[in-house]
Formats: C-alpha cells, structure tokens, sequence
C-alpha cells in the first residue's frame, strides 16, 4: 500500500473540513444558485468592491509571474496603516501565514499554544506541522483561561494564536487581557480577520513596532470582500517578515488577487461604508434573534453571530434552513455542542433567514 510512504504524523491526521463550495451546494440541495443564501463562511454579502472587479477585468499581467515581494500592494498597505513597508508580508489568504509563522517558529514536536473554541486552522495547521498543540479551553463564556495560558507558557509554549475578535462566538479579548498576553514569554499572533465590524475597539497593528513578540494578522477575505481571490496580510516584527519572505512560495500572491487587493484600496470609503451597514444588521438581527426562545445570541463584533441551541436540535435547525436554501454553520464539538453561527447577510437576506427561523417556533 502507498500509505506506507507517507510520515506517520500525516497519516493520523484528520482531513480539515471547508464549507462546501456554494455551485456544489446548489446540485447537492436541488435549489438555483440565486435562490441560495450562503451565511455559512463569514464572508462579505455585497461581493467584490467595483474598483477590484475593473481592476480584474483589465487584467494585463496573467501570463507574467507575479511580483514574489508584491510590492505596489505593500507600498500602499504601508501608507494606509503607516507601518513601515519592511513589516508586512502578503500571503494567500491569512491563512497561508498562518502555516508560515508556524514554520518560522516551531520545529516538529514543539509545543503550539491554541485557546479552543476558535478557529480550527490553528490547530489543524499545527498537526500538519507536527506540532504539539497545546489546548488552553476558554471559559464557558468564551474568555480567556489567563492562568492556563500562563502555565502552557511556562511549560515551553513558543507560540499563541488568538483570533480577536474571536470566531466562532465574535467576542474580543479587553486590553487589559491583551497587556498581561504581551508580557509573557511568548509570540502573541493577533488574528484581525474581522477586526473591521469591532466598532470602536482599536487594531493592534501599531503596537507592533513597540514589541518584539506581537504578529498582527489582517485579511481581505471578510470586510474586503475578496475571500475567493485568497489575500491576506501580516504585520510582524522586521526579523520574523524577513524570515517568513526567505521561505514562502516566491509567487505566493497572484496578479490577480494584488491587483484586486489594489482595488479594494481604492475603495476603502466604499468598503467601510459596507462594514457599518453589517454592523447595524449584525444589531438588528441580533433583537430579532434574542426573541426566539429556542435560540441564545452571544454578542458580537464580527460579521456572524454564534448562538446556542435550546432544548432544539441544532442539526435539524440547520437542515431545516437548508431546505430552505440559507446556509449556516453548526458545531458540535467540546464548548460548541448544539451551537449554530449565522453570517450578517444585506438586509434581505437577512429578513429571509428571520422569517425561516421564526416559522421554526414550536
Ligand atoms: C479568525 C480567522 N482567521 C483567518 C481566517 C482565514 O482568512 P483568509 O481567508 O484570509 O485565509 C478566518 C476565516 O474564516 C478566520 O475566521
């Protein structure tokens, strides 16, 4: 049998589970594409910005190898958030720089501190790399065990990974919270991916240039509206940005995604209108969800909103509003169990996905 060539550790891993592509979707459910209502994945529902869509349409370069620094991108994410150019890198997809920190900073069997429920990739990823993921659950509430976290520190933990806001439940981690993170022996990766709907809360990518152990992590995917093009980036402490740029792909990024990362630049005014509209769903969806008494809303500052079954079952919710061609997530596992998370569609969308769920009562 081949399997007998692979590494032992890949062949004990269990493959990562993607939301199921929405073409697929629409074969599997016997519903139209346009009849479907993807509140699944956490991305943005009034699509591509326009100035990325022309930028596409009049792509020149696809033939041409793209740029391995991206540098017209990184020139222009340098001015838009006045860090110096040398400390950001461009990945595909945060998620993509998400496997390079680990590669820069872990060897195999080293230990990766990761603070379920949140983002599976974290630990996915640190099973691809084979390391040691060190789980530190979060409180019932979804905070942070800061004791726990200390301890895994103290017992050799080299690298946190901590999605703020956090998905699935959409909280944050006070500044407090973040201040005593920093100030352990330990490289702290912000994940920013939907910083953008956290009203008020300040990023922490300038903190960066202040610290030797902060890596901020920021994505096109939720608030840019890019999610199928795979654009994220990262802000890092210069040595770390230059190591990551030794051992990426040197054409990690392609033409098409920089040009359309460009675009949605220029149209950021754009953009962040489209972000407040989310948000000012995300609280109108919310009071309607808080009046369901089969459904417990967490708060949120992101684009989605985690919510907890009650005496239901939270499978047959979701297969009920599959039926009905809106998708959503559910999760069942340790701290998740009976949870289901719903992404802030337009308005419409919206009301379609209230007006199922509200002929679910009982
Ligand atoms: C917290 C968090 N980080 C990163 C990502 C991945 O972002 P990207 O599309 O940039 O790889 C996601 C996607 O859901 C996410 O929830």
């Amino acid at each position: 049998m081949a399997d007998r060539f692979l590494r032992d550790h890949i062949q004990s891993i269990k493959p990562y589970e993607p939301v199921i592509p929405i073409d697929v979707l629409s074969k599997e459910l016997g519903l139209p594409l346009d009849k479907l209502i993807k509140l699944d994945a956490n991305e943005n529902p009034f699509g591509m910005p326009p100035s990325a869509m022309k930028r596409l349409a009049n792509l020149a370069f696809g033939h041409i190898y793209p740029d391995p620094e991206a540098r017209y991108l990184k020139r222009h994410l340098s001015q838009v958030l006045g860090v110096p150019y040398q400390n950001i890198v461009v990945g595909a997809g945060s998620d993509e720089l998400i496997d390079l920190i680990m590669r820069v900073i872990l060897g195999p069997g080293e230990k990766l501190l990761n603070c379920p429920p949140t983002f599976s990739f974290y630990s996915a990823n640190g099973q691809v790399n084979n390391l040691d993921v060190v789980n530190v659950q979060r409180k019932p509430d979804f905070s942070l065990d800061f004791q726990g976290i200390e301890q895994a520190v103290g017992s050799g933990a080299k690298l946190i990974f901590l999605a703020n806001p956090n998905n699935p439940d959409g909280g944050l981690i006070p500044p407090e919270v973040i201040n005593e993170l920093l100030s352990l022996p330990v490289m702290v990766v912000m994940d920013e991916a939907y910083i953008e709907f956290a009203q008020g809360y300040r990023s922490l990518v300038s903190e960066v240039m202040q610290r030797e152990n902060l890596i901020v992590l920021r994505t096109f995917s939720k608030w840019g509206g890019l999610a199928g093009l795979r654009l994220g980036y990262g802000i890092f402490p210069e040595a770390i940005a230059a190591a990551i740029m030794k051992i990426k792909q040197p054409y990690n990024v392609s033409v098409a995604a920089a040009e359309a990362g460009l675009g949605a630049l220029d149209d950021l005014t754009l953009l962040n209108d489209r972000a407040e509209q989310i948000i000012s769903e995300r609280k109108r969806v919310m009071l309607r969800l808080e009046k369901l008494d089969f459904l417990s809303p967490y708060p949120s500052s992101t684009n989605f909103i985690l919510n907890k079954v009650i005496e239901r079952d939270a499978y047959q919710i979701k297969q009920a509003l599959a039926q009905r061609g809106i998708l959503i997530r559910y999760f069942n596992t340790p701290g998740l169990r009976d949870h289901i998370r719903i992404s802030i569609g337009r308005e419409e969308d919206n009301n379609r996905l209230l007006e199922a769920l509200e002929a679910l009562k009982a």
